[in-house]
């Protein structure tokens, strides 16, 4: 199986701080890969440097065989990326928000509207395409978001927190159309988030991170059995390996996000 995504050593250093501290795993090709760890782990800084937007203290990370620093160019023709804040206009249509972003992938011209068609069908988001996105519900908003992301067809994509601050029936449709992704284009899939449940259902593996550390990983499966319990959850095994215990996390954070969300929309 061929290896898409390789960490090792990783660490961003802020002043005397280490968001992210030595990490060290590696992601094959076709995999859902989850991040997952209470706000403050360290899971933003480690998208950032491995999308090329923020350059490592030290340590490597290589996409597809490109290293993250020496070919960053290399790097983001093969990735798609979906970030933790806004990135959609909402005094624009859902395809006048694809529109943009197709340009911004050097997506050829004449290949941009079968292609902004193919996304919004992937995306069941047709009807929508010509509404303005201020108009759009949260879930909607995140799939035009994916929508943005994969327009260039990338190899792998990364997804911070794709379902913060959504309801649960929409959580679960933007799940599948991750799991699609990854089905429909072999698309290799490293997502972040904080809810337990979501990571254990959709992610074939999981690293388990805290205070900037990876301090377990595997298969759902083999999180909780390593903890020895019967029956033992995925909260469970995040108390197992990192010895604190997982907080719900976020709740105000989450709030504030969803309500600045709707103020830059409305
Ligand atoms: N640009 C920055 N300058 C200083 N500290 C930062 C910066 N970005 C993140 N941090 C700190 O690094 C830690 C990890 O943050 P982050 O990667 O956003 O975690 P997560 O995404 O898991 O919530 C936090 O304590 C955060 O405050
Ligand atoms: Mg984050």
């Amino acid at each position: 199986m061929k290896k898409m995504i390789e960490v090792m050593d990783l660490t961003k250093t802020f002043g005397t701080y280490k968001a992210v501290d030595n990490i060290t795993f590696e992601v094959d090709s076709g995999e859902i890969f989850g991040l997952v760890g209470p706000n403050g782990a360290g899971k933003t800084t480690t998208i950032r440097m491995l999308t090329t937007l923020l350059t490592p203290t030290s340590g490597r990370g290589l996409i597809g065989g490109y290293d993250i620093i020496r070919q960053a160019r290399e790097v983001r023709r093969l990735i798609g990326y979906v970030p933790q804040m806004l990135s959609v206009d909402g005094s624009l249509t859902g395809y006048e928000n694809l529109l943009l972003f197709a340009r911004l992938y050097d997506v050829p011209s004449s290949e941009c509207d079968g292609r902004i068609r193919e996304v919004l069908s992937f995306l069941g988001l047709e009807d929508a395409a010509n509404s303005l996105v201020k108009t759009y519900s949260g879930g909607m908003i995140r799939k035009l978001e994916i929508g943005q992301a994969m327009l260039h067809s990338p190899r792998v994509l990364f997804l911070d927190e794709p379902t913060v601050g959504l309801d649960p029936v929409a959580r679960r449709n933007v799940w599948n159309h991750i799991k699609s992704l990854r089905e429909t284009y072999n698309t290799t899939i490293l997502v972040t988030t904080h809810y337990m449940d979501e990571a254990e259902s959709m992610c074939n593996r999981l690293a388990i991170m805290h205070l900037g550390r990876i301090s377990g990983i595997g298969t759902p499966e083999e999180l909780k059995r390593r903890t020895g319990k019967d029956n033992a959850t995925l909260e469970d095994a995040f108390a197992y390996f990192t010895g604190a215990p997982m907080e719900t996390g976020g709740t105000l954070r989450d709030t504030l996000r969803v309500r600045r969300t709707a103020r830059r929309l409305g």
